[in-house]
């Protein structure tokens, strides 16, 4: 199994490249089943998670032709066909979700375009239960019947999906996903509320609207689809990846470097752009995107509370922790979304790290320096904390598990390494 050896210590200086979102190209991918035509999607990074999608498209009968790569800005992001000629199968078996959660995206499409989808339930994973009831409560407002058994989700609309007005008790990225894909091929009118406005979920609608679909409230709480009889191709280049940018500029701050970020804004990122600049660092615009700063002393502890969009992302909250680490102060920071997302917590202590977690908070008493150790993590943005932990650290840290960060992070030592960072992947038994 191989591994990440950092030589800590080293302030971070150049220039970034930003990827396409991975949590936007699942979606987008998902959505290819939707039309009988090609749907071509540019900008898509190359991370495990989406030849894990890839592999359970082609299983249903997708036709998937690799058009090479497209430049964006020093980011060869990958392009790739997405024939929906053929639907061969409605079924999306255990051993292809079991491997990612987001397989759950299929479902909608399928019973909107199929009348019908059989999908292993996706179980719970090492950040919390994450059940799908939202999901399917939303296709059943539309007239989906649904059975649970032997581990499988099956739902049959026969005469189709009708439109309904589905109000979600609270946010679900993923449910407002698949509820905004099965509505549009739905008959009527279907009115999503309490939806999700992650700019995931924005780009997956304008890739929808691109495809003939009609949507209206993008970018809001209140989603209005009417259905059409059906889809067509289109070509759609994925959103950059906000949570793939934040990282980044949390490894300038907590290096005390300076980098550009290219392919990006600070748009996306605004939650993590006021934390980062209450806490001291030097965050501004630039042509090709933004660029990070840590120019003055040590940083100050600031409260983090992470919140459904427009608030501070949860899949940001284990490297904003590291950050506060060693700033000036405490910090406590709150996560609300997942009820296991403090993984990182006893690994940090390992480096030296004084936390005390109360429930669904952890107090964060900075501390001078964080030393070097072995550490693993069991969730990708938790295994990424622990990188940007080893980058500012004292002496060597080697994080294991590496492929939790090959789920999210394309190339990331390289990444790092060009701005001078001292890391390298090595075989080796964990
Ligand atoms: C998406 O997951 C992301 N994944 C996650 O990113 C992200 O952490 C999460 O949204 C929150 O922003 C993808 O986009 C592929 P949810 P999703 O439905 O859609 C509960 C990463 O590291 N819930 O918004 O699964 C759920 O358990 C990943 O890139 C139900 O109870 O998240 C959670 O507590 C990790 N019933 C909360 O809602 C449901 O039917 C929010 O989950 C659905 C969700």
């Amino acid at each position: 199994m191989q591994k990440i050896v950092i030589e800590g210590g080293q302030p971070l200086h150049g220039r970034i490249a930003i990827g396409g979102a991975k949590n936007a190209a699942l979606p987008l991918m998902a959505a290819s089943l939707l039309t009988d035509g090609v749907l071509t999607l540019s900008n898509l990074p190359h991370l495990a998670d989406i030849t894990s999608m890839l592999n359970l498209l082609a299983q249903h009968g997708i036709g998937i032709s690799m058009l090479g790569s497209a430049a964006n800005g020093g980011h060869a992001g990958r392009v790739i066909g997405l024939d929906g000629g053929q639907i061969t199968s409605t079924t999306a078996p255990y051993d292809l979700v079991r491997k990612m959660r987001a397989s759950v995206l299929v479902l909608g499409p399928l019973v909107a375009r199929m009348g019908e989808a059989r999908v292993s339930l996706p179980g719970g994973c090492a950040i919390g239960t994450r059940p799908v009831d939202l999901h399917l409560k939303a296709l059943e407002a539309m007239g989906t019947e649904i059975t649970l058994a032997d581990g499988y989700v099956h739902a049959v609309a026969p005469k189709g999906l009708k439109g309904a007005v589905v109000r979600f008790p609270f946010v679900s990225v993923g449910a407002t996903e698949n509820a905004l894909m099965a509505a549009t091929l739905a008959q009527g009118e279907t009115v999503l509320e309490n939806a999700a406005r992650e700019p995931e979920i924005g780009d997956l609608a304008h890739c929808l609207v691109a495809m003939g679909a009609k949507i209206e409230g993008i970018g809001s709480e209140r989603l209005v689809v009417q259905g059409v009889p059906s889809l067509h191709g289109a070509s759609y280049s994925v959103l950059p990846d906000r949570i793939e940018t934040g990282t980044y500029a949390i490894a300038a701050a907590v290096t005390g470097g300076d980098i550009e970020l290219t392919g990006t804004s600070i748009s996306l990122i605004g939650s993590v752009v006021d934390v980062l600049q209450k806490a001291g660092v030097t965050v501004t615009d630039t042509a090709d995107g933004m660029r990070v700063a840590r120019t003055s002393g040590r940083l100050h502890g600031v409260d983090v509370m992470t919140q459904p969009f427009p608030g501070f992302p949860t899949d940001m909250q284990a490297q904003m922790m590291v950050l506060m680490c060693t700033a000036g102060g405490a910090a406590m920071i709150t996560e609300t979304i997942f009820e296991n997302r403090f993984m990182h917590v006893p690994e940090l202590a390992r480096m030296g790290a004084n936390i005390t977690v109360h429930g669904a908070s952890a107090l964060v008493r900075g501390v001078e320096r964080l030393s070097g150790a072995p550490v693993m993590a069991t969730d990708l943005r938790a295994s990424v904390s622990l990188v940007l932990a080893g980058l500012a650290a004292e002496g060597e840290t080697v994080v294991n598990r590496v492929y939790h960060l090959d789920r999210g992070y394309e190339r990331l030592e390289e990444k790092l390494a060009g701005c001078g960072a001292r890391i390298r992947r090595v075989d080796g038994s964990a």
